[in-house]
């Protein structure tokens, strides 16, 4: 007799969320979307806070997220300013919605000044970890940072005083994860090895280093990737787009203007020489033969990578964030990863 479907409701598990996969935060039980949100850009600009998205647009693009199952955000207490800006649009967008609070994982960090005045006010002390979590939640407005990182190395406390804190938070149910961030492959084990001999819960889930597919890894980091495919570490890559310029809209620098964020920073010039043009436009070529645009075919393919986590893009639009969020589902041939490959190692 063939079992009756109705008999056992609905599955036992699911894989993804509003048609966008997802994996897993490196050896944790936490699932992310493969592609998520990066939030460093929302603020409010009216107020001169550097940031580039105001609170109506960042709405907009949170609300698609969802319908897109785009639910991994990234902030930080320090972004735009060190005015904690970032976090307060993800927490009046949550305050507003709190039927998504448990459909969104957010992550946000720790580590620098916000006053820029008390030297107890930054780095990785108890002090300051404590305290920042304790103002990231109220900007926030949860009851618990599903993802905690230590934006930066601290060479200047004990490791193990910072892990006790972050320890205490996850006992105290303020925080779920730990991972860490902008740490070099000896950082990354030191940590691991701390852990393991103090017995913290709170063991390193990710780490968010820069990486995109043109420069690769901060030379000073390097090797983090391949270490963390071998240490079940989800390794976030921050920047994956390369600030915008591994998408489509720079392959013609000289259409570049005031609005597009490389021309805005001041850096167009620098990062568009006529060999990174020149992968570009093959990049280009190939992405279309796959039915992609160059920044779909870009983070469809890092997805591949052995050791890579979920990416998150910053998205300035609704546009963006829909471009950004499709890559998340494409697949990739082995012939165009071979072929993507082949040009990220070309010379010329
Ligand atoms: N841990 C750290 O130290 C650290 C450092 C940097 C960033 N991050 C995190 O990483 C996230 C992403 O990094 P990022 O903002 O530096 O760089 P990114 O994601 O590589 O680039 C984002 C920029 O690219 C453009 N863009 C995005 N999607 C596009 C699309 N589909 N088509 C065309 N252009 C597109 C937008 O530029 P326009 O604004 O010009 O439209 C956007 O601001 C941040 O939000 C933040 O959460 C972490």
């Amino acid at each position: 007799m063939e079992p009756n479907p109705e008999l056992y409701g609905l599955p036992f598990t699911v894989d993804g969320f509003n048609g966008m996969p997802f994996r897993r935060l490196g050896s944790t039980g936490l699932r992310v979307s493969n592609v998520g949100l990066g939030a460093w850009k929302f603020g409010f600009p009216e107020t001169g806070d550097d940031s580039r998205v105001d609170q109506e647009a960042a709405f907009q693009i949170l609300d698609r997220a969802i319908v897109l199952g785009v639910t991994f955000w990234d902030t930080a207490n320090r972004y735009n300013n060190s005015s904690g800006n970032s976090e307060r649009i993800l927490g009046r967008w949550l305050r507003q919605n709190p039927d998504q609070r448990r459909n969104v994982v957010v992550a946000t960090k720790c580590f620098g000044a916000m006053d820029g005045r008390s030297p107890n006010h930054c780095r990785l002390s108890r002090t300051n970890v404590l305290e920042s979590v304790y103002a990231s939640l109220r900007r926030l407005q949860v009851d618990c940072l599903d993802v905690l990182y230590f934006h930066n190395w601290d060479p200047e406390t004990p490791v193990e005083e910072s892990l006790a804190a972050v320890d205490d938070l996850v006992r105290r149910d303020l925080v779920r994860y730990f991972a860490v961030s902008n740490f070099s492959v000896e950082q990354l084990a030191l940590y691991r090895a701390l852990e393991r001999e103090f017995g913290v819960r709170a063991r390193i889930a990710a780490v968010q280093n820069r990486f995109d597919l043109l420069t690769g890894e901060n030379a000073k980091h390097a090797g983090a990737l391949e270490y963390c495919a071998r240490a079940g570490i989800a390794f976030v890559a921050y920047s994956p787009l390369a600030r915008g310029l591994l998408t489509e809209r720079y392959l013609d620098p000289a259409k570049a203007g005031p609005g597009d964020r490389l021309y805005d920073e001041g850096d167009l010039g620098q990062q568009a020489s006529a060999a990174t043009l020149a992968k570009l436009k093959k990049l280009n070529a190939v992405a279309h033969e796959a039915g992609l645009k160059l920044g779909q075919l870009v983070l469809a393919y890092m997805l591949t990578l052995p050791g890579m986590g979920p990416l998150i893009p910053s998205s300035s639009s609704v546009e963006q964030l829909e471009a950004n969020a499709a890559a998340g589902k494409a697949q990739l041939s082995g012939e165009t990863c071979d072929r993507v490959r082949a040009i990220l190692s070309s010379e010329e």
